[in-house]
C-alpha cells in the first residue's frame, strides 16, 4: 500500500481525512451500484485532490473495499438488524470504506473511525453517523463475518476457471484478492538496474532484483509514483513483470519493422524501445485518448514511435503493404488475470463479454498476420486467464493458419498449455498472463 498511514494523521476527524472517505464512499457507490468504472471514476476523484497521500490513501481504501467485498458485505449483514437498502448505497460504501481501513489497510483505529463517521456528515447522512460510529467501533473489537472465497464471484466466471483450472481455483480465489506488489521496470537506456536499486535504497525504498524479468526491480510494499527517484526523467517505469516478458518473447534487433497493434497505454511498446531503441516501430490503437498516453509515456522515457489510431481488424485502411519483422497483439480481453489490480471486473463482466472477445481477438489474428513478414514473429498475449481466449484461440488460429507455427516459450513465461504459456494471478508474484509466439513459415 503507498504511504497513506501518514494521511491519516490529517486531524481526527478533521475535514481533510473525512473528504477523502466521503470520496471513497462516492467511488464505491459508482463502481458497485451504479456500474461505473473503476478505474474512470477513480482517477476523476483524484484529479479533484491536491495531495499525493491522500490521492494514494483514496485508492488503497477503493481497492481494499472492492478486493474484500465479499467480507464486508457478509459482516454488515449480521451486525445490521436490517439490511440496507438501495436508498442507503452511499452509506453502504461508506462502511465498507470504513471496514476496509481497520480490516485489510490495518489504519489506525482512532483516526480511522472518527474520519469516517465524520464522512457520514460529509456525504448528508448526519443522521447515520451513530450506525457508522457503532459498526466501526464493533471492528475495532470483535472479528469481522468471513464470506466462503467464492461469495463475490459470478457463477459464470467460476464455472469457467473450476472447467479451466480445476486444480487452481483456489489459488485464483485467493490470489485475486490479495493486493499485488508494486513492479518497477528500469529503463535500461538511462540507468542500470543493480545501480538504481542502490539509488531507490538510498530513498529508504525495500526493492528486490528478481532474476527474472530482467529489467524488473520488487517493491513488496507500493510506493506513490512521485516517490520514485528519477521518475519525471523516464529511469523508472510501472509495469508489472507479466508485461514485462513480452520484451523477453521477442529477438529484437535494430532496424526491425515492429507493429505494436495494441499499444495504448504503451508499456509494452515502450519496453521494447528500452531494449532496442534501433526499431522501427508503430504503435497503433483504435483509442486515440488512449493513444496519448503512448506518446506522452515514450516522451517521459525518451523514446520515439511512430503512433497511428487504427482498427487492428481492418488493415487494409491504414496499412501500406510493407511487411513487419514483428507483430504484437497485446490483445483486448477479459482481464481475468488481474482482478487483484480490477477488482470491479468481478462486478461488470458478462459471460456474454467473453465470447465478444474471443470474437474480436480471434479477427485480428486473422487480419494482421498478412502483414507479418516470413520468418516474422507475432506474439499473441492477454491478461486473461480463460483457454477460450488463450489457448483455444491459439489452437484455432492454427488449425486455419497453414503457414503458422507455434514456437516454443520458456519456462519463465509460466506453464506449457500445449498452445502457449499461462502464468495464473499471482505466480511468480506477478499478474495472470497468456503468451503465444507464432512464427510464419
Ligand atoms: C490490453 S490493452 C493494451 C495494453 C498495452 N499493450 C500496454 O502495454 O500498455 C488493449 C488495447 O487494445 C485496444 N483495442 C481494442 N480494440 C482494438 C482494435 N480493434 N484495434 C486496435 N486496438 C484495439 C484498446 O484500446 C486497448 O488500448
Amino acid at each position: 500500500m503507498p504511504d497513506v498511514a501518514s494521511s491519516n494523521q490529517t486531524p481526527a476527524g478533521g475535514s481533510r481525512g473525512a473528504g477523502v472517505r466521503a470520496d471513497a464512499a462516492r467511488v464505491l457507490d459508482a463502481v458497485m451500484h451504479r456500474g461505473r468504472s473503476l478505474k474512470a471514476e477513480l482517477s476523476t476523484a483524484q484529479s479533484r485532490i491536491d495531495d499525493g497521500r491522500d490521492r494514494a490513501l483514496l485508492e488503497a481504501m477503493v481497492m481494499a473495499a472492492l478486493r474484500n467485498r465479499a467480507d464486508y458485505e457478509a459482516t454488515l449483514k449480521s451486525w445490521l438488524p436490517r439490511p440496507l437498502g438501495q436508498r442507503d448505497n452511499d452509506l453502504r460504501a461508506l462502511l465498507y470504506a470504513g471496514l476496509a481501513q481497520l480490516d485489510a489497510m490495518g489504519l489506525p483505529s482512532h483516526a480511522a473511525v472518527d474520519a469516517t463517521v465524520e464522512a457520514a456528515r460529509v456525504l448528508k447522512r448526519t443522521h447515520q453517523a451513530g450506525l457508522v460510529n457503532a459498526v466501526l467501533r464493533r471492528a475495532t473489537r470483535e472479528p469481522l463475518v468471513r464470506a466462503d472465497a467464492q461469495a463475490g464471484w459470478p457463477q459464470w466466471l467460476l464455472q469457467r476457471l473450476r472447467a479451466d483450472w480445476p486444480e487452481d481455483i483456489e489459488a485464483i480465489l485467493h490470489a485475486s484478492r490479495t493486493s499485488p506488489p508494486m513492479w518497477l521496470r528500469v529503463n535500461r537506456r538511462k540507468v542500470d538496474r543493480d545501480a538504481y536499486a542502490a539509488q531507490s535504497r538510498e530513498h529508504g525504498m525495500d526493492v528486490q532484483v528478481p532474476e527474472h524479468p530482467v529489467d524488473a526491480l520488487l517493491l513488496e510494499t507500493p510506493v506513490a509514483v512521485s516517490a520514485l527517484p528519477g521518475f519525471g526523467d523516464g529511469l523508472v517505469s510501472v509495469q508489472d513483470g507479466s508485461a514485462q516478458q513480452i520484451a523477453d518473447a521477442f529477438t529484437l534487433k535494430a532496424g526491425m519493422r515492429v507493429l505494436d497493434a495494441c499499444a495504448a497505454p504503451g508499456g509494452k511498446t515502450a519496453h521494447l524501445l528500452e531494449r532496442e531503441p534501433g526499431l522501427q516501430v508503430i504503435a497503433a490503437d483504435i483509442d486515440a485518448r488512449r493513444l496519448r498516453q503512448v506518446s506522452e509515456g515514450l516522451q517521459r522515457l525518451g523514446l520515439s514511435a511512430q503512433t497511428l489510431i487504427a482498427d487492428a481488424t481492418q488493415p487494409d485502411a491504414w496499412w501500406d503493404g510493407q511487411a513487419f519483422d514483428a507483430i504484437l497483439i497485446d490483445a483486448p480481453c477479459s482481464a481475468t488475470g488481474i482482478l487483484r489490480r480490477q477488482p470491479d471486473i468481478l462486478l461488470h463482466r458478462r459471460a456474454e463479454d467473453v465470447a465478444a472477445l474471443a470474437g474480436l481477438q480471434s479477427r485480428m489474428l486473422a487480419a494482421l498476420w498478412p502483414a507479418l513478414a516470413p520468418g516474422g514473429t507475432l506474439i499473441y498475449a492477454t491478461c486473461s486467464i480463460l483457454r477460450e481466449e488463450n489457448d483455444r484461440q491459439i489452437e484455432a488460429f492454427l488449425r486455419r493458419t497453414a503457414d503458422a507455427r507455434l514456437e516454443p516459450l520458456d519456462a519463465i513465461f509460466g506453464r506449457d498449455t500445449g498452445f502457449g504459456h499461462q502464468r495464473l494471478p499471482g505466480e511468480d508474484g506477478m499478474d495472470g498472463f497468456f503468451y503465444a509466439r507464432l512464427q510464419k513459415q
